[in-house]
């Protein structure tokens, strides 16, 4: 593995931070999750321009320019040296002593991990993954991708303990989107996605994704999905960094669709694809 830590690059085992930095103690920080295509990072600029907007939203200077990061990443994967990685970044709000409130001359703590990525087997992708409903209880700002996940996180190791791939959240009987994915319904041959603002996060992949099938001329309605739509759904998708874009072929134990991932999902699975090589 590959790790950097406050402008160098070490062994992981080194890359160690105090137990009064405010990412530790109060979840005060922003990360990105990028992954490359054939060892190159995906769509790097839409990554760090939301890092940026995620912590401008939080007031937390992100000290590292657009130019530092991309160069930084290509030698995090170049050090590394994986097939396919998973590169993380997170900028935390740094080390004090802890108080709620915080100075405004504290020094952001920056970390970066490469890791091996496992790519979603193919038999995963093409027989889809079974998902379950849950209550969102996050926070009104789930734009910002702050490394408070604990709400996300209770929500996944639900769907483990379940033996279930997806938690979908649903919010007042709005479908906002995964513990860690965007969710995407089609019905009538559309698409219907929770629209953009604090409610989710805007997803870099929803967003290719959504680009493309307007591109191929499928209607796009970026509103809520009813739990009525979910289970009304003639197919239902997740994208996401690490889910690509993903059939869910059972919600709560009902049938999505056909049982398999749609014809429609296939099709932007493969568009989506293409932008990959
Ligand atoms: N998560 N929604 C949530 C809540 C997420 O955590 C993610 C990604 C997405 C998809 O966004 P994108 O297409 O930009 O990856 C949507 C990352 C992968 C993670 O936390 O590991």
């Amino acid at each position: 593995e590959v790790a950097f830590l406050n402008g160098r690059f070490l062994p992981l085992a080194d890359a160690t931070v105090s137990i009064e930095d405010r990412g530790f103690q109060f979840g005060d920080g922003v990360y990105e999750v990028i992954r490359t295509y054939r060892g190159r990072p995906f769509e790097v600029a839409a990554h760090l321009a939301r890092l940026d907007r995620s912590a401008r939203a939080i007031q937390l200077h992100q000290p590292y320019p657009e130019a530092r990061w991309s160069q930084l990443i290509l030698e995090g994967i170049e050090r590394a040296a994986y097939p396919e990685s998973k590169i993380y970044l997170q900028v935390t709000r740094g080390a004090a002593p802890r108080d709620h409130s915080y100075a405004a001359d504290l020094v952001p703590t920056v970390v970066m991990t490469v890791r091996e990525l496992q790519p979603i087997a193919a038999a995963v992708k093409s027989r889809g993954v079974a998902a379950m409903t849950t209550e969102d209880i996050r926070w009104g700002r789930c734009d910002v991708k702050s490394i408070n996940l604990l709400a996300n996180v209770l929500a996944r190791q639900q769907a483990k303990q379940t033996g279930v791939y997806e938690t979908i959240l649903v919010k007042d009987g709005s479908v906002t989107e995964g513990s860690v994915s965007n969710v995407v319904v089609v019905r009538d041959g559309s698409l219907i996605t929770a629209p953009e603002g604090p409610r989710i996060l805007s997803g870099v992949t929803r967003a290719v994704v959504l680009r493309l099938a307007r591109d191929h001329g499928v209607a796009v309605h970026e509103r809520y999905p009813s739990q009525g739509d979910l289970f009304a759904a003639e197919e239902v998708f997740l994208t996401g960094t690490t889910v690509e874009v993903l059939g869910v072929v059972e919600i709560d134990g009902k049938t999505v669709g056909s049982g398999q991932p749609g014809r429609l999902t296939n099709r932007i699975a493969e568009w989506f694809s293409a932008q990959t090589v």
